[in-house]
C-alpha cells in the first residue's frame, strides 16, 4: 500500500510566510503513488456513469485528464478569466486574500449531465464552491467532488457538503 500522504512534500513559508504549502509534485512524479492516487479517486465512481470530469486550473487539469481516461469520460477545463476561446459563463470566487474570476465554456455541459469535479486540494473551498456554481448554473448534476488533499481546518469540504455535494479526499493535513 502506497502512503500517499507521505508522498506529498511540505514547503514552509510558500508562497508567503506562515503558509505550509502542500506540494503534490512529489506525488505526481512517483509512478506508484500517482497510479495509486488515480485508482483510489476513481474507485467510488466506476459505476457512476460520469460523462465528464471537470478539472480546475491548473493542478486540477493533471488529475482530471487521468481520471477522465480511467473513467472513459470526457474532460472539461474550468480556467482563469480570459483563457477560454469560446462563449463562457463566469463566476467571481473568494481567495484567502481577495477575489478572482474563473470561466467555463457555456456549451461544455448539457442540463442533467453527470460530472465529477476535481482539484488537487481543497482549503477554504472558495475555488470549489465557484466551480459548483458554474456547473449547476448550466444544469450539470455534480456526482461528487474529489481531491488529493483536504485541509479540514479551513472548512472548504464542509462548505461543499452543505451545498449537497459528495466530497472525497485521499488525505488530510492540519
Ligand atoms: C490552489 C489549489 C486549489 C485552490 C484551493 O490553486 O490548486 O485550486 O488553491 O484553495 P481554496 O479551497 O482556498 O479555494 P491556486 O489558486 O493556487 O491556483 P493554481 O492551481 O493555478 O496554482
Ligand atoms: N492552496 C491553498 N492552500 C494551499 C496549501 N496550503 N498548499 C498547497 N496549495 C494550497
Amino acid at each position: 500500500m502506497v502512503d500517499l500522504r507521505a508522498a506529498i512534500r511540505t514547503i514552509p513559508d510558500y508562497p508567503k510566510p506562515g503558509i505550509l504549502f502542500r506540494d503534490i509534485t512529489t506525488l505526481l512524479s512517483d509512478p506508484r503513488a500517482f497510479r495509486a492516487a488515480i485508482d483510489q479517486l476513481v474507485a467510488p465512481h466506476s459505476n457512476s456513469q460520469i460523462r465528464h470530469v471537470v478539472g480546475v486550473e491548473a493542478r486540477g487539469f493533471i488529475l482530471g485528464g487521468a481520471l477522465a481516461h480511467q473513467l472513459s469520460a470526457g474532460f472539461i477545463p474550468i480556467r482563469k478569466k480570459g483563457k477560454l476561446p469560446g462563449e463562457t459563463v463566469s463566476v467571481t470566487y473568494e481567495l484567502e486574500y481577495g477575489q478572482d474570476e474563473m470561466e467555463l465554456h457555456r456549451d461544455a455541459v448539457l442540463p442533467g449531465e453527470r460530472v465529477l469535479l476535481t482539484d488537487d486540494l481543497i482549503a477554504t473551498g472558495g475555488t470549489a464552491v465557484g466551480a459548483v456554481e458554474l456547473l449547476r448554473g448550466l444544469g450539470a448534476e455534480i456526482v461528487a467532488a474529489c481531491f488529493l488533499v483536504d485541509l479540514p481546518d479551513l472548512g472548504g469540504a464542509r462548505k461543499l457538503r452543505e451545498l449537497g455535494v459528495e466530497v472525497h479526499a485521499l488525505c488530510e493535513f492540519e
